[in-house]
């Protein structure tokens, strides 16, 4: 490893294996690891500590900013590592645990973890893991691609364990923007004004003599396994824009529109897509990931500045994009979770907050974490964050799931992340329903009519019109408020008839 990357010197004795630095973890610990999204994430020091368990039995609380690649939570979880892991996941097998009950998840607004921690409301971290790209000659860690919630885990933990990854580009310094917020209740308000504002540092600020081990890797991010857009999707796409340039005609936005957040998946990504060829110029980005369709926007002329905590790019578009970052940084700002997803900021810059729901209802209330209302499917991530704060808070889903068998608009949603006076606008491939400034009972016919798929409405609207003789601010039928899921699970479809 060159001393360019630690540079130092006092420091460089600190290089130890992978396993030696996993022995520094004991049972029953608080650990804090960087990653977000499949960005980022520390990748030697967890597969050590997996594949020590075997002899070492020992069981921790795991915090990261998001979701890892490499497939960590799954060896994690496989090897029995896990009691606790929060804030967010996205794994199938730690999926699985979850829902038995084997490991206990957390479900947590991503903005507010580390003022959790900050303010003794949880066990504070034992031990940090990050990966870095450089060691600064004041011993700051300058992270890789995603700052998640690094900063707040390495400087609150007792010890540091540096991951020094050579796999990620140099240039990668310099893209960060490192601002911790001040003590509660008399805190500073935090100074971003606009989606390109720097208000801090290029690495996170440690104490040197915290850095207990630095382990040396190669590893790069696992790609993200993006579906391309589909006819569904870019009809979302074609909805919501066409809304977006009546907003701009009637005077309400302006042809750069306001600064935009578009969630996790294969969704939010394919609907940004759509914006590469629509009438708007100059956008900005406020979001927290940025994904593959925030590259094309960029190349495309289309954005100007993208700020976020992550990138997490498909292979092709993170061959093409990581060799020439220094070409993009100028337009690029990576932050802490906490001020991406700060509802401060949120409010004030007027964001539009596009995020994907598993199900809604005929109101607008969103699921976006609960199949059936009791399995996890990922985490609320950071759409609440953006969604309670948002300019505007836009809902998009397909109007069906696994081939029609499930509408994603049914009667009641079986779990609440974002309630109806959250919710906008709701939008499928069949149409747009804008739900500002709407009662329940104008929301209903409206997202019946433009959101439902045709195999349902009729069902929906039979619904909603025995619901309304029952009367009520927001009607419903309660006995038969769950009954399309209930026949989903007696006879594999949501279809009543
Ligand atoms: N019931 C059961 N399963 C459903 C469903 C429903 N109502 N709606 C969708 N699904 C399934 C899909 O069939 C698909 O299953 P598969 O992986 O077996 O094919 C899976 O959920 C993902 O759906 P997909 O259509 O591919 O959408 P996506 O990749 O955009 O993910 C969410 C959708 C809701 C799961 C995802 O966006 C999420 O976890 N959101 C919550 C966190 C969030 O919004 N973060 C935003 C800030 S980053």
């Amino acid at each position: 490893m060159s001393k360019d990357r630690i540079r130092r010197p006092s420091l460089l004795s600190k290089v130890v294996s992978a396993d030696q630095a996993a022995s520094l973890i004991h049972d029953g610990m608080t650990v804090g690891m960087s990653g977000f999204t499949r960005a980022g994430e520390a990748k030697a020091v967890p597969l050590a500590l997996a594949a020590r368990n075997a002899a070492h039995p020992i069981k921790i609380t795991l915090l990261t900013g998001a979701s890892l690649g490499n497939n960590i939570d799954k060896l994690l979880t496989e090897a029995g590592v896990l009691a606790r892991r929060l804030p967010f996941q996205s794994d199938a097998t730690l999926r699985n645990a979850i829902n038995q009950g084997d490991v206990l998840f957390i479900d947590q607004h991503l903005s507010e973890t580390v003022e959790f921690l900050r303010s003794h409301q949880m066990k504070p971290v034992d031990v940090a893991i990050i990966e870095a790209v450089a060691i600064t000659e004041d011993g700051g860690i300058v992270p890789t691609t995603s700052v998640g919630n690094s900063a707040s885990f390495a400087l609150s933990a007792k010890q540091i364990i540096v991951e020094l990854n050579s796999s990620h580009a140099a240039e990668l310094e310099g893209l960060h923007d490192i601002y911790i917020p001040g003590k509660r209740p008399l805190r500073d308000s935090i100074p971003v004004v606009a989606s390109n504002s720097r208000i801090g540092t290029h690495a996170i600020p440690v104490n040197p003599d915290n850095i207990a081990a630095i382990v040396l890797t190669d590893k790069f991010d696992s790609p993200a396994s993006l579906a391309a857009p589909d006819s569904e999707t870019i009809a979302i796409a074609a909805h919501l824009t066409d809304f977006l340039s009546n907003e701009v005609k009637q005077g309400r936005l302006s042809n750069s529109l306001n600064p935009l957040q578009a969630g996790i998946g294969n969704i939010a990504n394919s609907v940004l897509y759509g914006l590469v060829h629509s009438p708007f110029e100059q956008l900005t980005m406020y979001s927290e990931v940025l994904q593959d369709s925030t590259v094309a926007l960029l190349d495309s002329g289309k954005l100007v500045f993208a700020s976020g905590a992550s990138m997490t790019l498909s292979q092709p578009v993170a061959d093409a994009f990581f060799p020439h970052i220094a070409k993009y940084k100028d337009r690029l700002v990576l932050r802490p979770q906490e001020i991406s997803n700060h509802p401060e900021i949120i409010r004030r810059l007027g964001i539009i907050a596009i995020n994907t729901a598993l199900e809604c209802d005929i109101y607008g209330n969103v699921n976006s974490t609960h199949v059936n209302g009791t399995h996890m499917m990922n985490g609320i991530g950071g759409s609440g964050d953006f969604a309670r704060n948002a300019y505007m808070a836009i809902f998009v889903a397909k109007s069906t799931a696994k081939d029609g068998a499930i509408s994603t608009v049914v009667p009641m949603v079986t779990h609440c992340d974002h309630n109806e006076h959250d919710v906008d606008i709701l939008v499928t491939e069949h149409g747009l329903a804008d739900l500002r400034a709407l009662a329940p009972r104008e929301r209903a016919k409206i997202v019946i009519n433009n959101c439902v798929d045709p195999a349902y409405r009729d069902q929906a609207l039979d619904y909603h019109n025995r619901a309304l003789a029952r009367g009520g601010q927001t009607p419903h039928v309660l006995e038969e408020a769950f009954s399309w899921h209930q026949q989903r699970a007696k006879t594999g479809s949501m279809r009543l008839s």
